[in-house]
């Protein structure tokens, strides 16, 4: 039986490597397909807003060149459903940071709903980053790009603090999990408790546990259970979770 569920989650890990977005196919869902090759290609998206908003409209810079989050991934595009679902009205005027930000998608997408956004990633995502938040300035104007790496100290011209921390899709690579942990209780001090973090993840590999073990030293999660897509997503081994610091 053990040797079967290894077998399976080797394949499953196979897949994605081939294809990490073969699970957005199978729904039809904002984002259209990218090859892992993709070089400097342009999506138009439209993210459905609650009624009687109209969707929002992003252009989305995609370039597979400076590293995996020159792509979209499934939980990022799962997290920014979930914010607009939530609509205009629940993030106007937060101050937001994405961690991992990618292309920048989530954070630009809580820009456009009127947030006060700092997406951030690694030097080579900085100029995709900043291209996306160029494209859509036009809807998003507050959305500032930064250099964070995880487990560094968070930049001094960061504001100290924020109402919401955002994260997708960024449980994928051992050693870098003992960073993103020290970079959440940065971000999330005990004496910070009113900061909400919304965490969006997809299991890939039986050592993500190694991540949640660390994590757990220090933060308590549970489901976002607000979520009516959530038995759609779970079906992908996604989960959307709020941390709380202990
Ligand atoms: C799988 S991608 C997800 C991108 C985006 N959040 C999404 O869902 O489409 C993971 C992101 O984490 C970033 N990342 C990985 N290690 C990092 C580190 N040590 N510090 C900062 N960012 C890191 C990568 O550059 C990449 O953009």
């Amino acid at each position: 039986m053990a040797q079967h569920i290894a077998l399976a989650i080797a394949d499953e890990e196979r897949l994605d490597q081939q294809d990490p977005l073969r699970h957005l196919r199978e729904h039809a869902t904002i984002i259209p397909p990218q090859p892992t090759s993709v070089q400097n290609a342009l999506l138009d998206l439209a993210v459905p807003l609650p009624t009687p908003h109209p969707p929002i409209r992003l252009t989305l810079a995609v370039d597979a060149a400076p590293g995996c989050g020159g792509i979209t991934w499934p939980a990022g595009e799962v997290l920014a459903r979930y914010l607009a679902r939530r609509g205009p009205r629940a993030l106007k005027g937060k101050r937001i940071l994405e961690l991992g930000s990618g292309t920048g998608l989530v954070g630009i997408l809580a820009g456009a709903l009127g947030a006060d956004v700092w997406i951030t990633d690694q030097a080579p995502l900085v100029p995709t980053m900043h291209r996306n938040s160029e494209l859509n300035a036009p809807l998003a104007p507050s959305v500032r790009v930064a250099e964070l790496n995880w487990g560094e100290p968070i930049p001094p011209d960061l504001p100290p603090t924020f109402d919401l921390v955002l994260a997708a899709d960024c449980v994928y690579f051992e050693p870098a999990f003992p960073l993103l942990v020290q970079t959440l209780r940065d971000l999330l001090p005990p004496a910070q408790r009113e900061t909400e973090a919304l965490f969006c993840y997809k299991k890939r590999r039986k050592a993500d546990k190694r991540f949640f073990a660390l994590l757990k030293k220090h933060f308590t999660w549970e489901d976002v259970k607000d979520d009516p897509e959530r038995e759609t997503y779970a079906r992908e081994a996604i989960s959307l979770l709020r941390l709380r610091r202990r």
